[in-house]
This record gives C-alpha cells, structure tokens and sequence, in this order.
C-alpha cells in the first residue's frame, strides 16, 4: 500500500512536468486528485484498513496529497508564464507597419462645381437665391412671358402634377420672378441655384433631374455691356484665361435681346472634334437682358430699371472640364466614377 501510494505520487510528478498549457492543468488535477482519483479513494478507504496500518497509510496518503497540491500550484505559475509569452508572439503588434488608410468622403463632382462657380460670382458681389423646386404654371411660364399654349413652352418637357397648375420647375428662371418680388424696389445681383426637372428620355446629353445656376441683375443703367463684362470674366476663371468668348444671337421669350454664350473648344483648341461638334466652340450658357414685362411681373418699373439674366447647367460645366461623355454617371452613384473627382 505505501510503495503504491509513492509510486502514484511520483508518476503524478512525472505527467505533472509534461504538462505546459492551463487546460492540461485541469485535466492532470481531475485524473490525479479528483473525486475519483485514486489517491481520493486511498485516503475513503484508510479507515476501512486494519487499525494499526490506518495511521501509516492515512499520514503518507495526506502528505503525497498535499506534496501532488504544492507540485501543482509552482506547475501552475510555470505554465501561466509560458501562456502568456506564446499569446505575446502569437498577438504580436508592429508598430513599424503602415496604418490602415482611412477612406475619406468627398463632395459630388457636381457640388465641387456648384461652389467654384459661387466663388467667381461671390467676387462680383452675386449672392445666392435659393427658390422652391416645385413650382406654379404661373412663375414657370407665364411671368415669364409664356401665357398657356405658347409654343415656346415646347422648349421645356414639363413634369406636371395632379394638382392643377403645380409643376416641378423646369427651369431656375422662375426664381427671377421670386427674387424680384421679394427684393423689390431695391437693386439685385443673385445666383441661384438648384435642382430643375424634366420630362425626357434619358440619353448620354440629357437627364430628367439636373441643376442649374440661374444669375440675375436688376438696377438703373445696366446695359448689355455689364452682361458681357460679367459673362466674359465669369467664362474666363472657370475656364481658363486663354479662352475665348462668343456671344450668338438667340431666343428665350423672357429676355431681349437673348444670347448664348460660347467658348472655343479646349479639346482640339478650336479645329473641331466630337466634343464641339466640328464647330470649334461649345455653349456654355444662355442669357438676355431681362425683357421689359418680366421686370414689370416682378415688382420693377422698366423705364427705370434694366437688368440682365443668365442660366447655365453645372453638369455641363463639369462635363466640359473634366472630359466626360455621359451626363448619366453623374447621378448612377458609381463609385469608381465618383471617386475620381
Ligand atoms: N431658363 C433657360 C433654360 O432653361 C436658361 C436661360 C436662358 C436662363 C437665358 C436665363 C436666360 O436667365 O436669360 O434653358
């Protein structure tokens, strides 16, 4: 019984030095001092032995119990230790590697064009104007000199609502009327900006959502001068000061006399190509002084306020300058277009 006792304590020992992780630990603690371990039994079945071995046996059996405890608690620090240093190798931190690049957000190409063309306006003193994307008949059209069934109206696909007279502006020149009537009789330089609609099947030129930026000029003695000072040195910061501007006669019920204002093509620098059509220049927007009954509409007496109105399309604008071929990318939320910008 006693050399049994000794050898237990001492393959106990042996398995013990073997073990090197906390879950090894466990599973030698349960084999060899666990409930049913066979130094548990010994020391339950000590006072079922002879009187006289009882004493023998039952003091070697408590000192090999408390020799295998103390083994295991120094095994126990030794195997902690050694946890500790493979999960410090295993969870490693180089300090020396890159960090992970933090993608950052940016503003929509249209937007970054929006706010250069505010600061070019902002220097010539233009505020902005913003006015309500949904609109009447009344200010789409008619102050705008196109009573109902004005054929100049086809010129503008209309998104029209079931509220009678209620439409999604399609144009920003509406906002002339409003900004005239709000400021009136006071002297007017704005821009205003903002999303129009149309009604249009959609291709590579055209969207039924865009923007536009509409600017407008009321005072005594503006002239057609002003128009193409202002235009000219607008044209120029954006585009460049080697470009060249043209203005064209044109129509638009609201202004008289209208222009379109052009540039000669940066592309092919006026030869002619895809992008200006062969013609060397590209329009970049329209304008006019504004017509004598639409300053009336608005508040202003035309005998003694003149004024000049422009309206360009931002999309356009981009589209020109960064050589894009397809006004749909701007609004499919593409990434590997937007991020470009
Ligand atoms: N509203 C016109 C359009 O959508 C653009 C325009 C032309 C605006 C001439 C103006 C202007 O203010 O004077 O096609």
């Amino acid at each position: 019984m006693l050399d049994e006792l000794k050898k237990l304590e001492k393959t106990a020992l042996v398995a013990l030095g073997q073990v090197d992780t906390v879950a090894g630990l466990d599973a030698w603690r349960t084999e060899h001092l666990g409930k049913k371990s066979l130094l548990t039994t010994t020391l339950r079945g000590v006072g079922k032995l002879p009187p006289e071995e009882r004493p023998v046996v039952g003091k070697l059996a408590q000192e090999v119990k408390t020799a295998l405890e103390d083994a295991l608690t120094e095994a126990r620090e030794r195997v902690l230790a050694l946890e500790q240093e493979r999960a410090a190798k295993a969870e490693r931190v180089d300090v020396t590697l890159p960090g992970r690049p933090v993608s950052l957000g940016r503003l929509h190409p249209v937007t970054q064009t929006l706010h250069r063309i505010y600061d070019i306006f902002a220097q010539m003193g233009f505020q902005v104007y913003r006015a309500r994307e949904v609109e009447t008949d009344e200010y789409n059209f008619q102050l705008l000199n196109m009573p109902p069934d004005h054929p100049a109206r086809d010129m503008w696909s209309t998104f029209f609502t079931t509220r009678d007279g209620i439409l999604l502006r399609t144009h920003t020149s509406p906002g002339q009327i409003r900004t005239m009537r709000e400021y009136c009789p006071e002297p007017i330089r704005v821009i205003l900006p903002g999303r129009c609609y149309r009604y249009e099947d959609v291709t590579a030129r055209h969207e039924t959502m865009f923007y536009q930026v509409e600017g407008l000029a009321v005072g005594r003695d503006i002239t057609m001068a002003d128009l193409k000072g202002v235009l000219a040195a607008f044209a120029k910061r954006l585009y460049g000061d080697d470009r060249q501007v043209r203005f064209r006669c044109s129509y638009f019920p609201f202004t008289e006399p209208s222009v379109e204002v052009d540039i000669d093509c940066a592309i092919c620098g006026g030869e002619g190509c895809r992008v200006c059509k062969h013609t060397g220049w590209v329009e970049i927007l329209g304008a006019g002084m504004v017509h004598p009954q639409v300053l009336r509409n608005g508040g202003y007496d035309p005998e003694q306020f003149t004024g000049f109105a422009f309206g360009m399309g931002p999309e356009r604008v981009t589209m020109l300058k960064s050589e894009i071929d397809d006004i749909r990318y701007f609004y499919s939320n593409d990434l590997r277009f937007l991020a470009q910008f």
